[in-house]
């Protein structure tokens, strides 16, 4: 093939990728500096811990829907709720807090304890205060630890994917202490 060939396939993909944008005319590509993002994207890793509360009168953890009273010793299928706890820095519940974990939960399984869970990490500290983190998966709490992707985020957080990998460092039926580990690649 010849130089001018190769021209005539060139402009044949400039004219076809015009003529797609003219024709939607809703969609175009975009620069990562237009939205002041940086131009290659980080790792980061987040250690957390949250302390919910059951029962007495702050309770941060609720299940506002019972559960299908056939599975209410069991899977607690068709239970659903709300939480809203302080975000610290250290298993100790009187350690530094950096944000909130805000989120709902519905026991989705018939055979064991799982839930699906959205939750919003919102971070209040330094550079990272307004940002927040999207985690929303299947929760298997009868294991040790679980993975659960990160699906979104705002602020620093925008374009966020990842995982995260959860362990619950304490329970009895008053108050629980939870370790979310985050790994996110972002902007
Ligand atoms: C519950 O929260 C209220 C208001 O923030 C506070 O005054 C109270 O000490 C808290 N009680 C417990 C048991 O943490
Ligand atoms: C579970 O459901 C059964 C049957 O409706 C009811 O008798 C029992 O009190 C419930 N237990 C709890 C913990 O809600
Ligand atoms: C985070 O930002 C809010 C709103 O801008 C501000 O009121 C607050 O003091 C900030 N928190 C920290 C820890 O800097
Ligand atoms: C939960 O709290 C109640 C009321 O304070 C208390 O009687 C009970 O012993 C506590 N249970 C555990 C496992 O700590």
């Amino acid at each position: 093939m010849g130089m001018a060939s190769h021209f005539l396939i060139l402009s044949l993909l400039i004219s076809f990728t015009f003529a797609t944008a003219q024709e939607t005319g809703f969609v175009g590509s975009l620069d990562r500096k237009s939205l002041g993002l940086a131009q290659k994207d980080m790792l980061s890793h987040f250690l957390f811990y949250f302390h919910e509360r059951f029962t007495g009168s702050n309770v941060t953890t609720v299940m506002v829907v019972p559960p299908l009273p056939k599975y209410n010793a069991t899977s607690n299928f068709g239970g659903m709720g709300v939480t809203d706890n302080a975000l610290t820095l250290g298993p100790d519940p009187a350690s530094k807090v950096v944000g909130r974990i805000e989120g709902l939960f519905a026991a989705t399984s018939q055979t064991e304890f799982n839930i699906v869970q959205v939750v919003n990490f919102a971070l209040t500290e330094g550079k990272y205060n307004g940002s927040s983190i999207a985690v929303l998966g299947r929760n298997r709490l009868s294991q040790k630890v679980r993975e659960l992707p990160v699906v979104g985020g705002t602020g620093l957080f925008k374009f966020a994917t990842g995982y995260v990998e959860t362990t619950t460092l304490y329970l009895d039926s008053n108050r629980s202490t939870i370790e979310y580990n985050i790994y996110v690649s972002h902007y």
